[in-house]
């Protein structure tokens, strides 16, 4: 599928907005997968799941891009509290749907994704749609290379991250 130039700068503007936003900068907190954080993780999803949608005809491009963001958008530590830990898995997409409709008002196709992220682990949320299946294909990728990273090499890398990541195009 091929975005009119107007489409891009579209696309562009939703993300540059929500990379400076001060609520979504609250992710720079969250740790994850071996000393990466949730905002530079979620990200990283979102660039690749806009990549991977731009692979298909019709799909809605803004609720991936949306979707992407806000997918681990649940801002706690699961770390520090064992009581969080035990059902993370299960319960941060609907955590994170709840935090996305409340801060950002986000529709119910962008909530549904970000509910479906964790499937096979939520084995009832299947991914029924094009744009879920491109997400939660997307984080599972992007997981599994932060996951075979190591936590100095992140270290180093992360300001050609930050710099990397702050443009979607
Ligand atoms: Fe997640
Ligand atoms: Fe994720």
């Amino acid at each position: 599928m091929k975005l009119t130039e107007e489409e891009k700068n579209r696309l562009e503007e939703i993300y540059q907005s929500f990379f400076h936003n001060e609520l979504i900068q609250r992710m720079k907190e969250v740790p994850m997968h071996r000393g990466s954080n949730c905002f530079l993780h979620s990200f990283k999803v979102a660039k690749k799941a806009v990549k991977h949608a731009l692979h298909y005809k019709s799909v809605d491009v803004e609720a991936v891009l949306l979707a992407s963001i806000l997918h681990d958008y649940y801002l706690y530590d699961w770390r520090k509290d064992r009581t969080l830990l035990k059902h993370h898995g299960q319960r941060h997409p609907f955590i994170a749907a709840e935090h996305a409709k409340r801060d950002f008002d986000v529709n119910e196709l962008v909530q549904t994704i970000i509910k479906s992220h964790m499937w096979p682990i939520n084995f009832k949320c299947f991914p029924s749609t094009k744009e879920a299946m491109i997400l939660s294909y997307s984080d599972k990728d992007v997981a599994v290379l932060e996951a075979l990273s190591s936590k100095k090499h992140k270290a180093k890398k992360e300001k050609k991250y930050l710099e990397y990541l702050s443009k979607l195009f």
